[in-house]
């Protein structure tokens, strides 16, 4: 099983950026976390980020035939990309959306997801947890 980490806006700069509300973790650190996790379930695990929308898209648009899911964080694009939320369902892969923080104990903005609709599910305020359950629920599921 093959997994696609996509990493949005803004993830470049966990670490520093805010780490009350993500935590201490650079997105390297959480990554080499990630990997060593999947690991253990057996899941080759890529990781991308880009803050650039059209950037994301393609990278959803090639997972297609590479990829057996996708982990999306996409940032606060997750708030209003109509064109991220077409890709995600443009391609017939699942996809799990995933955040750090809690959206919905934060700013009435976060609290709607224009992506969520078309993704098998939202994992939501685990921090970096929010992407292990996700390779949990590819590894139980696929
Ligand atoms: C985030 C939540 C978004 O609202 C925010 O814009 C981010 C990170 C999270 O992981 O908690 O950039 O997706």
């Amino acid at each position: 099983m093959k997994i696609l980490i996509l990493n949005g806006a803004n993830l470049n700069m966990l670490g520093v950026r805010e780490p009350g509300i993500y935590g201490k973790l650079t997105l390297e650190e959480l990554n080499r976390e990630i990997l060593a996790y999947a690991q253990n379930l057996n899941i080759t695990a890529g990781f991308v980020q880009s803050n650039i929308e059209g950037e994301i898209i393609n990278y959803i648009h090639s997972a297609q035939n590479e990829y057996t899911g996708i982990i999306l964080n996409a940032g606060a694009f997750t708030h209003y990309s109509y064109a991220i939320r077409d890709a995600v369902s443009s391609v017939g892969i699942p996809v799990i959306e995933v955040h750090l923080s809690n959206l919905h104990a934060r700013e009435e903005f976060r609290h709607k997801s224009v992506i969520a609709e078309v993704c098998v599910g939202v994992i939501s305020g685990f921090g970096k947890y929010s992407y292990i359950l996700a390779l949990e629920y590819f590894k139980m599921n696929y």
